[in-house]
């Protein structure tokens, strides 16, 4: 019996330490499981792409600050950071040192300004905001990152805009990437139709207005048809262009065909006036 009391005032005894123990670390215990246990906020969203997402061993991650040294001054390496990823550009210095051409894009994400051209009106927190862009620009924004993983030594991520503290994707990185991926569709189907409708011919005097006409080569497609040409009106766009049409297709509802004004229905060239 007393032996028994004896391990009963042992327990009590460690039952009280972790007690104390837990109340003394309770911030550190909270933080490590939320870290562990709850997604990050935001962070769920469904995606409907392949990530391409993979954490390269050793890779470095950097805060703005921290990419920021990497100037090339006093012959620093050189950092830049496109769509998040940062690479070493000092084989380039003759492009991106002090005073360079390129040097704007050192030590810092710009990867607006590789689509825009504009080098000096940003501010920092804007920079990196790409997903406003118009969809060819993204295409070519993915198509820069493209040549600096081919061309330069890829380093780390920019802790930020892309990735968190961890180095994983943003909810903003999933949305861009989705934007990227509908650009790319878009651009595949706009292809796809420019085979069938090929653009017309254009050319504009000040007497006549623009003159629209097919032929068998217009719109760079050889073929062995001429065609007629339309308006032709795709998803999207916020303007026709002039598509030479078969006559089979005259009346397709694949596309918003819409025949030129004062212009014969099987007339193979049209003029007219912007006004
Ligand atoms: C959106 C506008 C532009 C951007 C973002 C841009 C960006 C760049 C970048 C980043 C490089 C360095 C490439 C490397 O690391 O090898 C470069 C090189 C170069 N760019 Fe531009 N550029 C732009 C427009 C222009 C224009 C308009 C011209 C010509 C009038 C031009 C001429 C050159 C030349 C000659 C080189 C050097 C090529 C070499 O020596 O290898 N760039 N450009």
């Amino acid at each position: 019996m007393f032996e028994f009391v004896k391990h009963l005032f042992k327990l009590q005894f460690l039952l009280i330490i972790a007690a104390v123990l837990a109340g003394v670390y309770y911030n550190q215990i909270v933080k490590w499981m939320v870290e562990k246990y709850v997604e990050p906020e935001g962070e769920s969203l469904a995606v409907h792409y392949e990530n391409d997402e993979t954490q390269t061993p050793g890779e470095r991650l950097f805060t703005r600050d921290d990419l920021a040294k990497f100037n090339g001054e006093n012959n620093a390496p050189i950092y830049l950071a496109i769509l998040g990823h940062v690479f070493d550009v000092t084989k380039g210095r003759k492009h991106y040192g002090p005073g360079c051409a390129y040097n704007f894009f050192v030590g810092r994400d710009a990867s607006v300004s590789f689509v825009s051209g504009e080098f000096e009106n940003y501010e920092d927190d804007k920079a990196d905001d790409v997903v406003s862009l118009r969809p060819n620009d993204l295409i070519s924004l993915e198509n820069w990152q493209q040549f600096y993983n081919k061309d330069y030594t890829y380093v780390g991520k920019l802790i930020g805009r892309f990735y968190n503290g961890r180095g994983e994707p943003t909810t903003y990185y999933h949305k861009y990437k989705m934007l990227v991926q509908q650009a790319k569709l878009a651009k595949t189907q706009a292809e796809q139709l420019r085979e069938i409708y090929p653009d017309c011919n254009i050319e504009w005097s000040v007497d006549r207005g623009s003159h629209v006409w097919c032929t068998r080569t217009s719109g760079g497609k050889e073929r062995n048809w001429v065609g007629y040409p339309r308006q032709l009106f795709e998803i999207g766009a916020n303007n026709f262009r002039c598509a030479c049409v078969q006559e089979k297709d005259l009346d397709t509802t694949e596309v918003m065909l819409k025949e030129y004004e004062n212009c014969d229905t099987l007339s193979h060239e049209c003029y007219y006036h912007v006004d």
